[in-house]
């Protein structure tokens, strides 16, 4: 039978307890890790959310029956325990913060027992995460997750506390929703009342902000919970959080601005770390020549080399024809890798396929300046002294090329020189390299929708020196919209918007949209902009993944308290899951059978 707190109050939490506590009686409270019983004397150590504290039980200190009482003791057990606050008898323990330390008990009382767990509950498991998340409970309560969540409520009331101190106010908007197209797919609810018809969950806050800022409310943040019906994968969830934030009569700079000031606070207050602003800027294009990604992770080098102009009318028909069909031929230098097994590059070769490349040239150049490549036979020794040297290629180095339009090459080099980097361990993992991409495309060319879409989304202002083409030619206005990466990782996004209805009426069209289409969609943005509209900008972090990354976590799941896996199920809860016929009736549906 479990006994009661009646008349005993806790003082403090078991991690709080330090040598200053030592002499002072004190009630602590938590669960048992670990019971060792030594004959005469009983060593329990008790955990919460602060840390582990060792109790010690002797019958002469406690009397029979609360010995009695710890010989039962077993994991996770929940008790509370008076004592003494003691030095250690034994060695300090250097691994536990209240190392120095014991209490010496004089009352026990077990507040409630536990079943065997179906794993241990300690800092560093190898139990499977399926496992980890069917008891999601059990798994919170170790250190490392304890550690991440804290810090979560850290960085948060952190972000508040700046946001409020720079003239932000925090409001919050509507999670029942009318569906938009573009983007991800909306998760949608079917509403009750009006049959047939359905809500979206927001994708994010990003029209109402903008009516917000229609509002004349100058400064709008949000902690606000998204939900996308996409593809996950380690650092994307269904439901996530933004902080999402806008602001009125500002351009680019004051976003830029805003953003990496709080984005200095958070690492500082969370983990004392020192982000020097301003952070480096650098457009989409660079990034893209670059390292061949829009979020480059700028820790290491394996930098990409156009070679386009230096194999132009080379013997080597994958280049010329990737040349003649408008795209290019570029590479990465391995350095001092010239000896990578052929099984090794083999599998390179299948990594850059999984990118969508029909194949990889190589070309290693060998101690003694001669060649072993895959494509040396069809060009003269003089086109191969300048490739290598355009390559910056020496004695020792690997050389890696892709051929096709720029798109795949760049998609393909830009994982490959990651995989690379990681294979040979070349990353230097303390660093936090932020960066902010700016001048992105307006606009992607869709091959599946056969037009064009948005890159970042239908609201984003067209930079003022391009707005000309958007009537002549759409896929080469640059757009004010920008990213903040961080180690290779999109962790937030913004754009200026467009103000002016003739601006967005335009965007519309060329998104594919009839002024029909668009009013009857966004109507009520549009609308809005009839009776003046600030210039307004803003943007949006991944807060799950700037944990992630403060905190050095492999996935978004490590820091999200009840996270989904890759099917978008909940293996606790067992969500989603079907539903009594009553409720399908009181909404007017019926599911259609599952077609194999
Ligand atoms: P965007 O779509 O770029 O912009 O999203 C902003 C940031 O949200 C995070 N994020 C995700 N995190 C976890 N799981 C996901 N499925 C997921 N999807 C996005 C990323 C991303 O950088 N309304 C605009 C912002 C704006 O223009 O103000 C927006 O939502 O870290
Ligand atoms: P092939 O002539 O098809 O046997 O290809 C010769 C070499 O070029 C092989 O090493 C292929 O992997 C490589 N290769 C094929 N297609 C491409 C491409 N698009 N880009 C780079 N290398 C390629």
């Amino acid at each position: 039978m479990a006994e009661s707190m009646k008349g005993l109050k806790r003082t403090m939490r078991c991690g709080e307890l330090s040598a200053a506590n030592v002499g002072e009686v004190v009630t602590v409270m938590g669960w048992v890790q670990k019971q060792r019983n030594k004959g005469g004397i009983i060593f329990v150590d008790l955990r919460d959310r602060a840390g582990i504290l060792q109790v010690i039980f002797e019958e002469s200190d406690c009397g029979a029956e609360n010995f009695a009482k710890a010989e039962k003791l077993r994991s996770e057990f929940v008790v509370a325990v008076v004592g003494r606050v003691e030095k250690r008898a034994g060695a300090v323990n250097e691994n536990l913060a209240t190392g120095e330390i014991e209490i010496r008990a004089t009352e026990l009382r077990i507040l409630s027992e536990a079943e065997t767990p179906p794993f241990p509950v300690e800092a560093d498991i190898k139990t499977k995460e399926e496992l980890r998340l069917k008891y999601r409970y059990l798994d919170l309560r170790r250190p490392n997750l304890q550690k991440n969540l804290m810090l979560r409520s850290k960085i948060t009331t952190t972000i508040r506390s700046f946001m409020s101190e720079n003239g932000f106010l925090e409001i919050e908007t509507p999670i029942l929703n009318k569906s938009t197209p573009e983007g991800a797919r909306d998760y949608l609810v079917p509403s009750r009342v009006h049959p047939g018809t359905f809500y979206a969950l927001p994708q994010s806050p990003q029209i109402f902000k903008q009516l917000l800022m229609c509002s004349g409310y100058d400064r709008y943040f949000q902690i606000a919970k998204c939900f996308r019906d996409e593809d996950l994968r380690a650092d994307r969830q269904p439901e996530f959080t933004q902080v999402d934030l806008e602001m009125s009569f500002v351009d680019v700079d004051d976003v830029i601005d805003a953003t990496e000031r709080m984005v200095q606070r958070v690492c500082k207050e969370a983990i004392g770390l020192e982000v020097e602003l301003p952070i480096k800027r650098m457009t989409w294009h660079e990034a893209m020549n670059r390292f061949g990604s829009d979020k480059p992770d700028t820790r290491f080098g394996l930098e990409l080399v156009d070679v386009s102009e230096v194999v132009a009318g080379c013997g080597f028909g994958v280049f010329t024809s990737a040349l003649e069909n408008g795209g290019s031929v570029r590479g990465i230098n391995v350095k001092g890798q010239a000896e990578m097994p052929r099984k090794k590059i083999d599998a390179l070769v299948e990594f850059a396929k999984g990118y969508g490349a029909k194949g990889l040239a190589y070309l290693s150049v060998q101690k003694d300046g001669s060649y072993k490549s895959s494509f040396a036979k069809f060009m003269t020794e003089e086109q191969l002294a300048a490739l290598v040297s355009a390559m910056g290629g020496e004695p020792g180095d690997l050389l890696l090329f892709a051929a096709d339009k720029n798109n795949i090459v760049w998609s393909v080099l830009g994982a490959l020189r990651c995989e690379v980097a990681k294979q040979l361990d070349l990353i230097d993992q303390s660093k936090f390299n932020f960066l902010w991409i700016t001048e992105f495309p307006l606009l992607e060319w869709s091959e599946e929708e056969e037009r064009f879409v948005a890159m970042h989304h239908p609201f984003t202002m067209p930079m003022d020196e391009d707005l000309e083409l958007l009537d002549t030619d759409p896929g080469k206005v640059r757009a004010k919209a920008y990213d903040i990466v961080l180690n290779g990782v999109e962790l937030g996004g913004g754009s200026v918007r467009i103000f002016q209805n003739d601006v967005q009426e335009k965007m519309f069209e060329v998104l594919g949209f009839t002024k029909e289409q668009a009013y009857d969609r966004f109507g009520f943005l549009l609308n809005a902009f009839k009776y003046g509209v600030p210039p307004h900008a803003g943007l949006a972090i991944g807060l799950d993944r700037f944990v992630m990354l403060l905190v050095k976590a492999e996935s978004i799941r490590e820091v999200i308290a009840f996270p989904k896996v890759k099917d978008a199920s909940c293996l606790m809860t067992n969500a989603p899951d079907v539903v009594d016929q009553k409720q399908l009736d009181e909404l007017y549906l019926a599911c259609k059978p599952v077609e194999e």
